[in-house]
Order: C-alpha cells, then structure tokens, then sequence
C-alpha cells in the first residue's frame, strides 16, 4: 500500500488504533517515498515498537523483529549454517567426493536465516524492526549497515544476496547510549516524546474499551502535570493506559486526591517518586 501524503498516513495509523503525531506521520511518508530505514528514539513506553508494529498492519506487511541484546552476532541477527544437516550429508556420502560435499553443504539449503537475511530473502515486503538497537555494542553495528544502506547481505560461501523487495525498516533507541555516525547518516530520524495531553486522550480512549472521555481527559491532565515534575523516571504512555484500566477496575468517576493517593504506584514505579507526587498533588490542591 502507497500513501500519497502524510494525512493519508495519519488515517491510517489512526484506523489501527495508533495515534500519531504529525511528525511521525511525516517520517514514515517519506520513510516509504524515499526507502529509507528509520531511526526512532524516545523515552521507554512511547510507542517505538508499537509504531513499527502499526505500520506493519496498516501496509499489509509480515513484521520481522530482530530483538537487540548486549552480545548479540551474526549468527543470530543473519545466519547461520546449519551443522547437524551439514554433518548428516557429509556422514551420508559414500564416495568422499569431498569437493562435491563441500560445494553442497554450503549452499541456500544449509542455511538458517536469522531476521535479518529473513527480512532480505522475503518473496513479500516486510517492515523489519531492529528493536532497542542501543543495546548492541558500537562494533556489532558494523553488521547492520550493508542490510540499511544496500538492503543486501553478503554470505563469503554464497555471494551477495539482494532484497528481492524493498523492506521498511524501524530501529528503535532509548539512547542508552550514542549510535555510531554511521548507523545515523543511514536513517532518517525520529523523536518520539509523551504525547500533548489531547493526543494522550485520543490513545487512552482507543485502547482502553469502556473509559469515558472525561475520565480520558483526565488521566492524560494528571499525567502530563505528573511528568512535569523532577522525577527518577517520568510515566510513560503504558502506564497511563494501566493507571486507566486500573480506575476502570475501580469504577472510579471522577479522579480526587483519594484515588491518586491509592493508585500512583500504577504510575510510578519509584517510592521516592510516589511520594514527591503524592506531596506535590495535595499541596497543589491545598493551594
Ligand atoms: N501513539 C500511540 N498510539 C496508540 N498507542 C500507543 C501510542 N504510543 C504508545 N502507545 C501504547 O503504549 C504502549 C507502549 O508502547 P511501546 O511498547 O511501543 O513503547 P516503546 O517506546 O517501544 O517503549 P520501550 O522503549 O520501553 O520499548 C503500546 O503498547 C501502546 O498501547
Ligand atoms: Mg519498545
């Protein structure tokens, strides 16, 4: 599927329940227009991942996830070979045609395509997302820019193999730390912070069934006003959808100092942080 303008993108996003921005909109038009990989980064609970997953359901697109984890290698983000099946044929040879064997044993059939190579080799096109791409060492990212800038991979045994369609591609970042310059220049980059307090609104009521708009209205005030504060880690939008859901629960109305009191470690999950909010609302509403 092809969108012909950034609102059409926001339509889309919107029907699948994803509720964008307009600069997030923007960056997947021109991520498709201009086939270029995309780099998100944002603070954790914002929709990263679940942008990726968005756009994979609105395009009609399989998502292939390649998770990134300190230690992660070629072996599991490319391929590998796969040496039981390799052993078998060597083992079931008679002849010892060895040159024969070895022209065999590495060929596509021995092959196991990790994510990666999955992405590339896919008959359809697919969106790949490279999650939480930050928690690769700086020099595993070599092994990602061939697949970014070529979408292509090269197998010393096999060649190169090219995609055969153009995947969409995602890599997510909690700036746990700096991604090389060349990673960067690759991408097109995007920032994604907490939502303004409509935009929360807007998501709490598409995924939490049964919440009224004002109770909509006010989760998203409250954690706006919350985030304002100086905090060891800020609500992110998954908890503003638990904290939802946990008032639904409750069949809370209206949200009083009461309700916050007995709910915000919902919210937050560091006492000292609960505590300076619970301290901060009552004087606020002292004041
Ligand atoms: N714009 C949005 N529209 C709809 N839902 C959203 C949006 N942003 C966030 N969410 C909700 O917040 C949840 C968390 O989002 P997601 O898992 O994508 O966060 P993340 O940025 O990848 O976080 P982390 O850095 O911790 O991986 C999603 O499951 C989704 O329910
Ligand atoms: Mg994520």
């Amino acid at each position: 599927m092809v969108f012909d303008s950034p609102k059409a993108v926001v339509e889309a996003l919107t029907g699948a329940d994803y509720l964008p921005d307009e600069r997030i909109a923007q960056v997947v038009f021109l991520a498709e227009r201009l086939d270029k990989p995309v780099l998100v980064e944002g603070p954790a609970g914002v929709g990263k991942t679940e942008l990726a997953k968005a756009v994979a359901t609105i395009t009609g697109r399989p998502l292939i996830r390649l998770q990134c984890y300190e230690g992660l290698d070629d072996a599991k983000a490319l391929y590998e070979w796969n040496y039981k099946k390799q052993l078998l044929r060597i083992q079931s040879d008679v002849d010892h045609d060895w040159d024969s064997i070895s022209h065999d044993i590495f060929s596509e059939e021995f092959l196991l395509a990790r994510p990666l190579l999955e992405a590339i080799r896919s008959p359809e096109p697919v969106v790949l997302l490279i999650d939480e791409v930050d928690r690769i060492e700086v020099e595993t990212e070599a092994l990602l820019l061939e697949i970014l800038s070529d979408f292509q991979v090269s197998i010393p045994e096999l060649g190169t193999m090219h995609a055969t369609t153009q995947p969409m591609v995602f890599l997510t970042s909690n700036n746990t730390r700096e991604l090389s310059e060349a990673l960067k220049r690759r991408c097109l980059f995007l920032h994604i912070d907490y939502p303004d307090a409509n935009r929360e609104k807007e998501i709490l009521s598409a995924r939490v069934p049964g919440l009224s708009d004002h109770l909509a209205k006010q989760v998203a005030q409250v954690a706006r006003s919350i985030r304002g504060l100086d905090l060891k880690k800020a609500p992110s939008v998954s908890e503003t959808i638990d904290w939802a859901r946990t008032l639904l629960a409750l069949s809370v109305e209206d949200v009083d100092e009461e309700v916050l009191g007995d709910t915000l470690h919902v919210l937050l999950k560091y006492q000292t942080d609960i505590e300076k909010a619970a301290k901060e609302f009552t004087s606020s509403t002292q004041a």
